[in-house]
């Protein structure tokens, strides 16, 4: 079947989205960015990949988050994305923010996983080719690797943007003091970190509460959120059992015993405070995260663009009374 060719909302900056900088640069963000890490990889149907990109893209969603290891398969999600490129994207590629990352495993023997700079170079040049890019946006190292020198890991991002494969750098889930020298010298070196990236959420406030976002805000780095919705957790997707279809049934990253008595008692309590607020768990969470402008953006994943529909109304609840932010304290505390 020839697949009609893509025309882009008209309205796209227009129907709601809200764009925020990133830190000291001249980088601005959607507040809800699309990640591409379940879901947009071979065991989902091309068109349903599509349909979710299009939908996104169509609502002010420009920035799109990956990883040489994202799928399942491993790879696939960037070949998808690669796919997107050459039927859609194209034409928009000066409006789309992408990103991806290395250092977590990705091919077999010592080359394939962590912080050297072969890996993270060889990773960076496999991902440009599945995702039919000249340059990434924006380059990550994935995670801090405590065997590799830090300045062999942050000298390859340097050298990675001074070569023209990406224009910005980001960190993700760095530890505090490695976060704070890879700031310093990323900056002495005039490529400072663009994002920092990490798990925050309603009831995961790590970052937080070990000072790395306020450490990331003096440093001049924007900051972004992963797992916004604790996988899934905090939605509506829990509340009366494991559907099949969910992230949970799969028991592989979103583990069935999180869903314990307490759990379950705590989502239906901040459920009926959404309720009472005019949302949707999944938008009270999101709101929550996002009515603290130190936050640049927060990624979603998402299996329906519903879901993704649902997740946008959360632009409209970013403020919350005193008492609503105690109650929330209270509940997540249950
Ligand atoms: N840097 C890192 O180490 C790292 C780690 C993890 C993630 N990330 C990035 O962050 C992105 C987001 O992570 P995440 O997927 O864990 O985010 P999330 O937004 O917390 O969870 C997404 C999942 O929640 C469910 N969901 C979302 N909206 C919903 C709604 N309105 N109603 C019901 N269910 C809803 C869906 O689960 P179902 O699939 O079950 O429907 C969806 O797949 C990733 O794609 C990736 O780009 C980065």
């Amino acid at each position: 079947m020839i697949e009609p060719v893509y025309t882009p909302s008209p309205s796209r900056y227009d129907d709601g989205m809200i764009y925020r900088r990133a830190g000291r640069s001249g980088i601005q963000l959607p507040l809800l960015s699309l990640g591409l890490w379940h879901n947009f990889g071979s065991r989902q149907t091309f068109s349903k990949v599509r349909e979710m990109a299009h939908y996104a893209f169509d609502r002010g969603i420009v920035h799109f988050d990956l990883a040489n290891n994202y799928g399942p398969e491993y790879g696939t999600a960037e070949e998808n994305f690669g796919r997107l490129m050459e039927t859609s994207f194209r034409p928009y590629r000066d409006e789309l923010f992408v990103s991806t990352k290395a250092g977590y495993d990705m091919w077999p023997g010592p080359y394939g996983n962590w912080g050297s700079r072969k890996y993270l170079m060889a990773s960076l040049d496999q991902s440009l080719r599945r995702m039919k890019l000249d340059y990434v946006d924006l380059f990550y190292s994935h995670r801090y690797d405590p065997a590799t020198p830090l300045e062999e890991t942050l000298q390859a991002l340097v050298d990675i943007v001074r070569g023209g494969k990406a224009l910005y750098v980001g960190l993700s889930r760095y530890p505090l003091e490695a976060a704070r020298f890879a700031f310093d010298y990323l900056a002495a070196r005039d490529v400072p970190c663009l994002l920092f990236q990490d798990r925050c959420n309603l009831l995961d406030r790590a970052p937080i509460e070990s000072g790395v976002l306020d450490l990331t805000v003096a440093a001049g780095s924007g900051f972004i959120v992963f797992s916004p919705l604790a996988q899934g957790l905090l939605t509506n997707r829990y509340l009366n059992g494991i559907p099949a279809d969910s992230r949970m049934a799969e028991d592989r990253t979103l583990h069935r015993d999180v869903l314990d008595e307490a759990m379950l008692h705590r989502l239906q309590s901040l459920d009926a405070l959404a309720r009472e607020r005019g949302q949707s768990l999944a938008g009270m969470s999101l709101s929550w995260l996002l009515r603290d402008e130190r936050v640049t953006s927060v990624i979603i994943g998402a299996s329906s663009t519903a879901q993704i529909e649902e997740n946008l109304r959360s632009l409209q609840g970013l403020d919350f009374s005193e008492e609503e932010l105690t109650r929330i304290e209270s509940l997540v505390r249950l």
